[in-house]
């Protein structure tokens, strides 16, 4: 847009550094503690390690999760999506205050889970995928975000929703969320009902949600044999859902 100008300018352009911008566009972020990295005994035996992903690892992650785009079953196509513009978005600094763990076994990645903090009370869960089935991976993963928002960050509240069967089942009913009145509240993936965990519910019965699913808890004493096997992180050569 243009107007004349009610006075004379001594320099009638003025450039900006990107740099400046980039200030403007990104905004200050909150100092998040780091997720301590924690394993955790999968029912079949398997140990699933769960760490913060490496900003380096993004470009691999985003070429294999641009194959969900394809999988037209249980809602990994629009999920798939949802998270490569997530990881995209964590990658060019255009989310903000995001956080993204991935599980891993043996090196090999099981799962994601990622969200981003609104504020310093309110946490929004973002999403949760297995990427291997069968071994409750997907709800291992939630349940760490969550522990990560309550436990570490100390944040007040937890805004989740569900764009799939599976995620409604094993959180909004597993946990036995309760929902704001919809449409008043509406969630940032695409105006969806917000299903909310205040920290008062979440140490009245959520913490009790990974020993139930797994019949272990997670363990932040990770042996160095264990990190030492997931410290380089491969993709499946196909996808495995
Ligand atoms: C939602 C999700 C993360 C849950 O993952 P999960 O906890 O590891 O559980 P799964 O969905 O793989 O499996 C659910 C159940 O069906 C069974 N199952 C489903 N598909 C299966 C498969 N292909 N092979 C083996 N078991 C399967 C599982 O054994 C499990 O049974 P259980 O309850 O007795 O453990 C996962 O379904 C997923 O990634 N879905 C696509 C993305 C998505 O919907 N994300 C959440 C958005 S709301």
């Amino acid at each position: 847009m243009r107007l004349p100008l009610p006075e004379k300018a001594s320099q009638p352009t003025v450039e900006f550094d990107a740099e400046e911008i980039e200030a403007i566009l990104q905004g200050p972020a909150l100092d998040l503690k780091p997720w301590p990295v924690c394993q955790v005994k999968l029912k079949d035996g398997r140990t699933l390690l769960i760490r913060e992903a490496k900003l380096e690892e993004a470009p691999m992650m985003l070429d294999y999760l641009k194959k969900f785009l394809d999988v037209d079953h249980d809602f990994y196509d629009i999920v798939g999506a949802r998270v490569y513009s997530e990881v995209l978005g964590w990658y060019r600094k255009r989310l903000k205050d995001p956080y993204t763990l991935v599980g891993l076994i043996d090196g090999l990645w099981a799962g994601f889970a990622n969200g981003r903090l609104m504020n310093e009370d309110i946490n929004i869960s973002l999403h949760t995928m297995a990427l291997i089935r069968g071994g409750r991976i997907g709800a291992v993963m939630y349940y760490a975000k969550a522990y990560y928002g309550f436990e570490i960050l100390g944040n007040k509240e937890w805004w989740a929703t569900y764009e799939s069967y599976n995620g409604w089942a094993r959180w909004g009913v597993g946990m036995a969320q309760p929902s704001y009145p919809w449409p008043d509240v509406q969630h940032e993936l695409g105006g969806a009902r917000v299903y909310y965990v205040t920290k008062k519910y979440w140490d009245q019965m959520v913490k009790k949600y990974v020993q139930q699913m797994t019949g272990s808890e997670l363990d932040f004493n990770v042996p160095d044999e264990v990190i030492k096997a997931n410290e380089v992180m491969r993709v499946p050569d196909e996808v495995l859902v």
